[in-house]
């Protein structure tokens, strides 16, 4: 069995049946099924507004369902789940990455375990330089976030998530925001998450990381997931027309190499 396929039968990390989310009139998404298993990555692409981040937000509460059944982490969604719980197990990093400006980079980091995981001072700032040493920002716990770089501070928010000791971990267009050159240290962080088996579901534009980091990859359009499939399939060998019109024209980025990562 290969890795892939190992990690395929797995149990279920997320379970999404006949989803459907609509904002007033505005049906967004519409009878959306999906399955991640543990360990897997799932990398969700489509044009701009197709729902990709309203889908990514119905995982963790963000977004309501309006019908269907969200199953996360083996546990119902419904009206007597608690959300605050659910966050704990379930970590999400957007585009921008919000660090509290007046806390310096380690209590950024150590602040979810202290009030939310109620660690001992010591203990929260222990595991917040764990989680600042795995993304190779050991050296910046002292310094304020305005003394760092996009993608440093992405990479803070990486680790004010994992400081959680998330089972699940939400990315939405981490890299969007960042400089050209601060990328590839965001992806490499990334990448290692997915090589030591997190289970990540992911929105990205960079369709040759999508292609490297992924188990499966889903293609959504007018609220559906028109195609999900392997990375490889998906990406080289569409069966669908929408999904092969939409790489056809997001393609030529595709064809950059990964770039190089700093260590
Ligand atoms: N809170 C909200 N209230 C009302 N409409 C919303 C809300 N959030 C999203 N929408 C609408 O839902 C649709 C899908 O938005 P969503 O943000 O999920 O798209 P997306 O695929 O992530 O797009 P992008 O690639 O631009 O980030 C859009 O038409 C958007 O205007
Ligand atoms: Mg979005």
């Amino acid at each position: 069995m290969t890795n892939i396929e190992q990690k395929a039968v797995n149990p279920l990390a997320v379970r999404i049946s006949d989803l459907s989310v609509a904002y007033g009139s505005n049906t967004v998404l519409n009878g959306i099924d999906l399955d991640v298993a543990k360990g897997q990555v799932l990398c969700l692409i489509g044009r701009s507004g197709c729902g990709k981040s309203t889908l990514l937000r119905t995982m963790n509460g963000l977004a309501k369902a309006n019908s269907g059944s969200i199953d996360i982490l083996g546990r119902r969604m419904d009206k007597d789940t608690n959300f605050d719980d659910l966050r704990t197990s379930v970590g999400m990093v957007f585009q921008s990455y919000n660090l509290f400006p007046h806390m310096r980079v380690i209590d950024n980091v150590a602040v979810g375990p202290r009030k939310v995981l109620k660690r001992s001072k010591q203990e929260a700032r222990d595991i917040a330089r764990k989680q600042l040493e795995h993304v190779g920002l050991a050296e910046k716990a002292d310094h304020w976030p305005s003394q760092l770089s996009g993608g440093q501070q992405q990479r803070v928010a990486i680790a004010r998530s994992l400081a959680m000791n998330p089972q699940l971990l939400l990315l939405d267009e981490v890299t969007a925001a960042l400089d050209p050159e601060t990328v590839g240290s965001v992806l490499a962080v990334i990448r290692g998450l997915a090589k030591d088996g997190m289970t990540m579901v992911l929105v990205t534009h960079e369709m040759s990381f999508a292609y490297e980091v992924s188990d499966l990859v889903a293609y959504l359009e007018g609220g559906k997931v028109i195609e999900i499939g392997s990375a490889k399939e998906l990406l080289t060998q569409p069966n669908d027309d929408r999904t092969r019109k939409f790489l056809t024209r997001t393609l030529p980025a595709a064809a950059i190499p990964p770039l190089e990562v700093p260590k």
